[in-house]
């Protein structure tokens, strides 16, 4: 979906996401968000607190999941997902805080294949992800699963791109700065999702839409998986399409 202003795009991915929670709600069910950091989702998340704060968006029957998280990070860090979902979500709404789950950067290392499978599993106890917002990185990862990450891969710690780190500099104030590693929900695990928005905005990332859209399905551009899924839609603005 290719929409003129991010912003539209980004009002209306809320508007579906307020109805799914509004629609479990009637139910008194809970509705399970994939959630993703990154400039991408802000305005997703900036739509749904005015939602919240506007129109009666309760988030108390919502249970989220994010994707990934640097490592080692703690949680208060200025660069970590944990603290911008807090900050740009969490602290606004109504949601329990027991219901939120967040890859811990700061879990010893030998611990992290065992802490992994445990949010793998939580994952799956909770019901599966109804809704995953994804943003994509220039070597097109997703999440944080950089090119050779296939499409059996679950939560793991994995090593970032050199051009990822570059990417990132400007928040570590230095490349030096930003750490090596992060823990990442896998592309199997997102896969899993019911239904799927990548959202990618400016033309910084019209090259790597236009390989995730036309180009073949391969570990090498991770984002090519989200072609096998039945129910994935590419959240743009006209200058993230405009090489399609
Ligand atoms: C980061 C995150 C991704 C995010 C992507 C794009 O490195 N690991 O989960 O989607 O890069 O970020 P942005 O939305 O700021 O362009």
């Amino acid at each position: 979906r290719v929409y003129p202003e991010s912003t539209d795009a980004s009002a209306a991915v809320a508007r579906e996401i307020a109805t799914l929670i509004r629609e479990r709600a009637a139910e008194s069910r809970m509705a399970v968000l994939g959630l993703v950091a990154g400039s991408s989702p802000v305005n997703v998340y900036a739509e749904l607190i005015r939602l919240h704060r506007e129109e009666n968006l309760s988030l108390a029957n919502v249970i989220t999941f994010n994707l990934d998280e640097y490592y080692p990070m703690n949680p208060d860090c200025l660069q970590s997902h944990a603290r911008f979902m807090h900050e740009h979500l969490f602290d606004h709404v109504d949601i329990r805080p027991e219901n939120i789950h967040l890859p811990d950067g700061t879990q010893p290392v030998e611990t992290i294949a065992d802490g992994c499978a445990a949010y793998d599993q939580e994952l799956i106890d909770a019901g599966g992800i109804d809704i995953q917002l994804l943003g994509i990185g220039r070597t097109g990862h997703i999440g944080f699963n950089e090119p050779g990450s296939g499409t059996d891969s679950r939560t793991r710690m994995i090593t970032l791109d050199g051009m990822t780190r570059i990417d990132s500099a400007s928040h570590f104030f230095g490349v030096e700065n930003v750490p090596r590693r992060a823990i990442t929900m896998g592309v199997s695990t997102i896969l899993q999702a019911r239904k799927i928005f990548l959202l990618a905005f400016g033309e910084g990332k019209s090259s790597i839409i236009a390989r995730t859209i036309e180009g073949e399905l391969a570990p090498s551009v991770p984002a090519t998986s989200l072609q096998e899924h039945t129910d994935a839609e590419l959240i743009l603005d006209r200058a993230a399409a405009a090489q399609l």
